[in-house]
């Protein structure tokens, strides 16, 4: 499907059907997500793939009655890193240092320029500047999976102490960013026929 059709396709899905999305697929979107940019690279959240309908089931109470996040093909967890700072830039140094085969010295003055770019902000900056970046590739995800024909519904309506308390976020420095349901639509999905409601290109555009 090309991008605008396949972006018009997409809505927030209400209802899935019983369908599961083929594993391949689910992995392939998954890979697509994990390309997604962030601030300096440094991807500080992970993505969580709720397969256990027990666990669905215990998050049910902190899901505002969104009976979908057990109703659905696979549950997805988009959970920023609770701890940002020096580790977090370690982290991905290490990794540059592996993938791009530069000694660690080498990659030490960038290091510290993105230490201190984290440094200066306040811990509840630096928590919002992670869901940030999880929010990103939440974007990344809604646009692959209509791409590939699978449903969704992104979700902010539900408890993020529950959803930490149940997923044991805590114990993993994370916390729950927004989270999603995919799938194939129900045939009696009523909100699949709804008109999208977006502002006009004049209204939303701007030119300088
Ligand atoms: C961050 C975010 C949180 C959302 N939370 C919910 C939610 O909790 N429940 C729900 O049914 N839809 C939720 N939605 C779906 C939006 O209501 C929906 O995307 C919007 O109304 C535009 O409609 P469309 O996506 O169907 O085109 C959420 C969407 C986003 C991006």
């Amino acid at each position: 499907m090309n991008l605008l059709k396949a972006l018009n396709w997409r809505y927030a899905v209400r209802k899935f059907s019983d369908e599961m999305i083929d594993e391949s697929q689910v992995q392939e979107l998954l890979t697509a997500t994990r390309y997604s940019a962030s601030s300096y690279g440094l991807q500080p959240y992970h993505l969580l793939v709720v397969n256990s309908v027990e666990i669905r089931q215990q998050l049910l109470p902190y899901s505002m009655g969104q009976e979908k996040v057990v109703k659905c093909s696979h549950l997805v967890i988009f959970a920023a890193q609770t701890d940002i700072g020096d580790e977090t830039v370690n982290r991905y140094v290490d990794k540059a240092s592996i993938v791009r085969r530069v000694p660690l010295e080498n990659l030490q003055s960038m290091a510290d320029h993105f230490k201190s770019a984290l440094a200066v902000k306040t811990a509840s900056q630096k928590q919002e500047w992670a869901h940030q970046q999880a929010y990103i590739a939440l974007g990344n995800f809604l646009t692959c999976a209509a791409l590939m024909e699978i449903d969704t519904c992104p979700m902010t309506g539900f408890e993020v102490a529950g959803y930490d308390e149940v997923l044991g976020l805590a114990e993993k420095g994370l916390t729950t960013s927004v989270i999603c349901a995919i799938g194939k639509r129900h045939p009696d999905d009523s909100n699949a026929s709804l008109q999208k409601i977006r502002f006009d290109h004049d209204e939303m555009i701007l030119t300088v």
